[in-house]
């Protein structure tokens, strides 16, 4: 997808919607910051010469930060303080602008943040409250998840994963933040890089999937997208990175469930997309609601501190989830809520949302000796640091304007862009005998399903203030593109909610007096994000006896899914002419499904997830370690299953195109690796089909034999090509000692020399392969983890 950005460039200030008001106070709040910034803070004074004129303007501007920060912290009161660490959520706020119960307490000081309160006006309301009638004037933070666009809903993220395409997140991120931030909000919690290997998991919907690599790039696109080249503009929004950390891991796939994970796992498998985020610059956290081996992440000091303020140096602020220190007395870690506050705070959670504890108990906390002035101090100056950075201290009222949620949002160019992603994520699972794309001048099409027919459907979960009016169902995407002299027929046939039949006959009709069929079956957005676990993932309701039977017309039929997890479908795999992975696509979801259907847009959307057989294979996911016994066909004493196949449905990396593509085996610069060096990869892929195309071109890694067991593959690039009907291109890949990197047996992050695979080609398992050897005589070489690599791109 070409870069089109329809907000970057110059960003001017938007003049508030009551200049008056708005100017006097954010006057009042710059004299405020000025006055504070003249006391000189120790720790400036005694900061170091830097090494570079570069260095020297960052540390001039980091220190006048800090002066700032150490200033205003030294005039708060302890409750001033412990304000400051206080979320409320919109549920507390009543009435334009707030309920005099809340008013009084951001005019106390005693709420630092908002989540669930938006519109610019409620907004600006607020925060006049706050910046002119409390003591210190400090602005509020107001927050909320924007998880998959503002008023224009983009595809689910986990169908966006799909895309395969960094640009594609990029923009959708960008686009909600033009949106969310014109109706005053000045961050979001996303996005979620949890990996999830279970489908069971609801949540697998809110992210990039199964894969470490993959789920990394895009983890980084969505942070650019949101915070933009500067945290300041009223367009940029803060990111939140969550769930912090191995949320995806829920024992069962139950949500918020126990997680057992090794240090090791956490290190390969969880964490990599959070330090991704982190060197994308992501300016928040959000501690998951999970235990990991037996430590809740709100109480988890090692991981919200050790590793993440120690170890990668992450200088941002760690929000809680919902209530999630609270949670800590359920979790059975905190006897009350003293205790709690005292475990969330130590470990690292700054800002509470929405529970209480800290509020009601830190302050007589520190008083008593109990909790360290300091450790409260550290927590309200990441909290202070992110208004800062935001530029609240300077205009409090940033971005907030009636007029830019009126001009703004839902523009054809933002429908435009969700229109092209939601394409893009389309994945064509199956295409027997070239049943896609249809013809538009078929005589009469059998559209059935009643998600077909479904706006809201469309909009998937978490859908923010979309709205089903604005969105375009499959049935009027379809009647859109069809010439003017087909005739679309509809019939619901059968929901995912229910188990009536009576629809069946209906839908038979209609297919039958049809050219060809399109059913539209799948889950319902309810089924799947937040608490939303299935013990089974297949097609509910009484979906699959309509599909066989419109399959028994033996008409074309076209299977379109509508789902926000991987579902086992193994009859439609194995059956339908033609089955389409279409997830929830967003208000543009109806002709991004037709622009494929038709072939006016040519599939490209590879699985970002393994979809199973049967549920009883979870977890399977591709890049898993080997047993001693390898399963086999012919060989029972292998690691498989009595009564399913131990391979996919469908293999992480998926997906087929209306075009044929061919690979060459892989090409290296070089079969001998020396210590440091970089390894060359290229393959030609060429089109080999009659209509042009794009193709993800994946490369996976195995290291052969490790002092620890590894993966049996693992992707370390891709990219994806345009080409031509009969066009040839050469993609090439470089290799470092960053992608052949594991952690060893004493988790020292090392290259160990010997036996390398590569593979190369159009899914992690239709790939050709080729082998090197990394030499290193003085054994493995250390590979220390850094942001700037590709790995972390
Ligand atoms: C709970 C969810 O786990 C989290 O992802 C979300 O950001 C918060 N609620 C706030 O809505």
């Amino acid at each position: 997808m070409r870069p089109t950005s329809p907000h970057t460039g110059s960003h001017r200030p938007h003049p508030p919607s009551r200049p008056s008001v708005a100017r006097a106070a954010a006057a009042r709040a710059a004299t405020v910051a000025l006055a504070l910034a003249g006391c000189a803070s120790p720790r400036a004074a005694s900061a170091p010469a830097p090494a570079t004129p570069i260095a020297a303007t960052a540390a001039r501007v980091r220190s006048a930060e800090e002066v700032f920060l150490d200033s205003l912290i030294a005039r708060m009161t302890l409750e001033e303080k412990v304000g400051q660490l206080m979320q409320s959520s919109g549920a507390q706020v009543t009435g334009p602008g707030g309920s005099e119960g809340s008013l009084e307490q951001v005019r106390r000081g005693a709420i630092g943040s908002f989540l669930n309160v938006y519109g610019a006006d409620t907004i600006r309301s607020l925060q006049r409250v706050a910046v002119e009638e409390s003591r210190l004037h400090i602005p509020l933070v107001f927050g909320q998840d924007v998880i998959h666009g503002w008023r224009t809903t983009f595809p689910v993220p986990l169908a966006e994963a799909a895309s395969w395409d960094p640009e594609a997140a990029r923009l959708s991120a960008r686009v909600a933040a033009v949106e969310a931030s014109a109706y005053g909000l000045h961050w979001t919690f996303a996005p979620m890089v949890d990996i999830a290997r279970d489908p069971r998991w609801g949540r697998i919907v809110e992210g990039a999937g199964e894969d470490p690599y993959l789920g990394s790039v895009l983890a980084a696109a969505r942070v650019r997208g949101f915070q933009g080249a500067d945290l300041r503009a009223p367009d940029a929004i803060a990111a939140t990175a969550k769930h912090f950390a191995a949320y995806g891991g829920a024992e069962g796939g139950r949500d918020y469930n126990v997680v057992d994970a090794s240090e090791r796992a956490l290190r390969e498998v969880y964490l990599p997309p959070f330090r991704a985020a982190a060197c994308a610059g992501a300016a928040t956290f959000m501690a998951s609601f999970n235990e990991i081996s037996g430590v809740p992440a709100h109480a988890n000091r090692w991981l919200l501190t050790d590793l993440l303020r120690g170890e990668w140096g992450w200088e941002g602020m760690v929000v809680s989830d919902w209530a999630g220190v609270g949670e800590l007395m359920p979790h059975g870690i905190a006897a009350d809520s003293a205790e709690a506050a005292r475990l969330g705070l130590t470990a690292g959670v700054d800002l509470e949302m929405v529970s209480t504890t800290y509020r009601a108990t830190l302050a007589d906390q520190v008083r008593r000796g109990q909790v360290p002035v300091a450790v409260l101090d550290e927590a309200v100056r990441r909290i202070l640091r992110l208004k800062y950075r935001l530029g609240l201290f300077a205009d409090p009222y940033r971005g907030a304007d009636a007029a830019r949620e009126r001009t703004q949002v839902l523009t054809p160019e933002h429908r435009a862009a969700a229109r092209r992603v939601a394409a893009e994520s389309i994945v064509l699972l199956r295409n027997e005998r070239q049943t896609l794309p249809l013809r538009r001048d078929l005589r009469t099409l059998a559209v059935i399903g009643a998600l077909a027919a479904d706006t809201s459907a469309t909009l998937g979960n978490w859908a923010a203030i979309g709205r089903k009016e604005d969105a375009v169902s499959v049935l009027d995407g379809i009647r859109g593109a069809v010439s003017p002299g087909t005739r679309v027929v509809y019939a619901r046939g059968a929901s995912p909610t229910s188990a009536d039949t009576a629809g069946y006959r209906a839908a038979v009709a209609a297919a039958r007096g049809a050219d060809a069929v399109v059913l539209v079956v799948g889950e319902t957005p309810g089924m799947s994000a937040e608490a939303r676990t299935r013990s089974r993932i297949d097609l509910p309701g009484a979906q699959l006896a309509l599909a066989q039977r419109l399959h028994a017309l033996g008409k074309p039929l076209v299977v379109v899914l509508m789902n926000g997890r991987p579902l086992a479908v193994p009859w439609l795999a194995e059956n339908t002419p033609a089955l389409v992975e279409a997830w929830f696509l967003g208000v543009e979801m109806g002709p991004a499904v037709a622009d494929v259907l038709f072939g006016a847009v040519n599939p490209s959307g590879k699985l970002p997830v393994t979809f199973p057989r049967s549920v009883g294979q979870i977890p399977l996911y591709y890049n898993h370690r080997e047993t001693g016994r390898p399963a086999e066909a012919l060989n029972g004493y292998t690691s498989k299953y009595i009564d399913v196949a131990w391979t996919p449905q469908y293999p992480f990396g998926h997906g087929l195109s209306y075009t044929t593509f061919a690979y060459s085996a892989p090409r290296l610069s070089t079969t001998t690796l020396a210590a440091g060096d970089s390894l060359g990869v290229e393959v030609t892929v060429t089109n080999t089909g009659s209509r042009e195309g794009d193709e993800v071109v994946q490369l996976y890694l195995r290291d052969e034999s490790g002092s620890v067991t590894r993966p049996v593959s693992e992707l370390r690039r891709f990219r994806r090509v345009h080409l031509r009907a009969g066009e040839s291109t050469t993609v090439r890949f470089a290799l470092g000692m960053d992608d052949l990197a594991f952690y060893d047996l004493r988790m020292r992050r090392v290259a160990e020399p010997g036996w390398f695979r590569v593979m190369t080609g159009s899914s992690s398992r239709d790939v050709q392969e080729v082998q090197f050897r990394l030499d290193s005589p003085s054994g493995p070489i250390p590979v220390p983890e850094r942001c700037g690599t590709a790995r972390f791109p």
